[in-house]
């Protein structure tokens, strides 16, 4: 509880920065059709899951081609109030599922 005596003057010198989120790595600002590698297929797919199923139904990612997913995604993503880098993700996520 209450303690008395030497408090040591802790000089709060460190500055209280927070990071204002920085993008982490740069997001080339079209959707990529190189399905190389998927690194980040797990937030693509929680974003789909999230952001994809408000006005309807959760879209098979099977039920379209990669290329076919591309001017839906792009589409969608704004519907889905989603940045361009999350487009990209959730596009990663239905390509790596897509019919071929
Ligand atoms: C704000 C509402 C809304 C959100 C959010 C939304 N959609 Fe849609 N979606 C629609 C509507 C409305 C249609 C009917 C087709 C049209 O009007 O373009 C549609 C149609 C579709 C179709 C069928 C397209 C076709 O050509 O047959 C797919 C696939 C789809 N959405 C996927 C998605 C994906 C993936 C997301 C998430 C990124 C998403 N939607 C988020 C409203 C939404």
């Amino acid at each position: 509880m209450a303690s008395s005596g030497t408090s040591t003057p802790k000089t709060p010198e460190t500055p209280v920065v927070t990071q204002a989120a920085p993008s982490p790595e740069p997001v080339p600002d079209e959707l990529a059709i190189s399905g190389a590698v998927i690194t980040t297929e797990n937030k693509g797919q929680s974003l789909f899951e999230q952001s994809c199923g408000r006005c309807h139904k959760l879209p098979d990612p099977a039920a379209y081609t990669k290329e076919e997913w591309v001017p839906i995604v792009q589409n969608m993503r704004f519907r889905a109030r989603l940045t361009v880098d999350e487009g990209n993700q959730v596009y990663d996520y239905v390509a790596s599922l897509a019919k071929s």
